[in-house]
């Protein structure tokens, strides 16, 4: 069984691509999220965990998901995680995280995607998503293979500054960074309302027609990025920026 947690779309990409080769249920973890409610999960296949890196380790919300939902069947879990450039140490938290709940850790990937995190910097240009994209589909296809054939990933080797990317800057950052106060909107909104859909935590009310940031976001950009009028900045660090966003191919 395949979940996926995607703020603008690479790892629902990645999800299907992996699904699209072992043939797995997908179970999308931002529908889970919005609906609120307690699962249990019935696979006697592999656990196929796929979701974005987000400050060198599995998004908080992902891994809370995670701890708070009933998997019965198989225990083996595989990690497989998006990233910009760097994943840091993210493969011992996955670890780690297997250890406390009972699974067995299968290994975890990361797997170089096109950078969404405009709040921080800059996506590719569109021709360069596009490249990148298509390097990553045969990585996905082979790391399906081994979950087809119920092997354990390579292991990803750590190293000292991945540990320091995962350890302290993560926890200085998710402290510092990761909130919803930046958010502004502008007059070329079109009260469409999807970013109050879009946004997998729910944390996005319309007034007026207008988005309100109800202080619980997870950046994952889906608002921001997916914006059919660009109406929505983070600070002043977006502005002008290319926005990135997939839904599907
Ligand atoms: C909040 C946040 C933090 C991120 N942190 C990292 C990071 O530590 N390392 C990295 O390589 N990419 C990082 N990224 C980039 C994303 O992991 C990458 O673009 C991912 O493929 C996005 O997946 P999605 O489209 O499924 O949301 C971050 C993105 C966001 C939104
Ligand atoms: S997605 Fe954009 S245009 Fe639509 S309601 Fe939200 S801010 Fe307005
Ligand atoms: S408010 Fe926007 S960035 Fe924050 S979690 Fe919701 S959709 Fe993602």
């Amino acid at each position: 069984m395949v979940f996926y947690f995607s703020g603008t779309g690479n790892s629902q990409l990645a999800a299907k691509q992996i699904a699209g080769v072992t043939g797995d249920e997908i179970i999308s973890v931002n529908q889970c999220l919005k609906d609120n409610a307690k699962k249990t999960f019935h696979s006697e296949r592999p656990l196929v965990f796929v979701a974005p890196v987000y400050a060198y380790r599995l998004p908080r919300v992902v891994e809370r998901w995670i701890r708070e939902t009933k998997f019965e069947g198989s225990r083996n879990a595989y990690f497989v995680l998006t990233c910009g450039g760097n994943g840091g140490n993210a493969a011992a938290y996955a670890k780690k995280l297997c250890r406390e709940i009972g699974l067995e850790f299968q290994g975890l990937a990361s797997v170089l995607m096109p950078e969404n995190y405009i709040a921080l910097s800059a996506a590719p240009s569109e021709s360069e998503c596009a490249a990148i994209i298509e390097r990553a589909k045969p990585v996905f296809s082979e790391l399906a293979g081994y979950i087809q054939k119920k092997e354990p990933f390579p292991a990803s080797p750590s190293s000292l500054g991945g540990s320091l990317l995962s350890g302290p800057l993560h926890i200085l950052y998710y402290k510092l960074a990761i909130h919803d106060k930046g958010f502004t909107v502008s007059d070329t909104c079109v009260s469409c309302g999807k970013c109050a859909q879009r946004c997998p935590l729910n944390n996005i009310d319309l007034l007026d027609g207008r988005p309100v940031w109800k202080g619980h976001c997870t950046h994952c950009m889906a608002c921001i990025c997916g914006c059919p009028a660009d109406a929505i900045e983070y600070k002043s660090i977006t502005k002008g920026k290319r926005r990135y966003y997939i839904t599907e191919e």
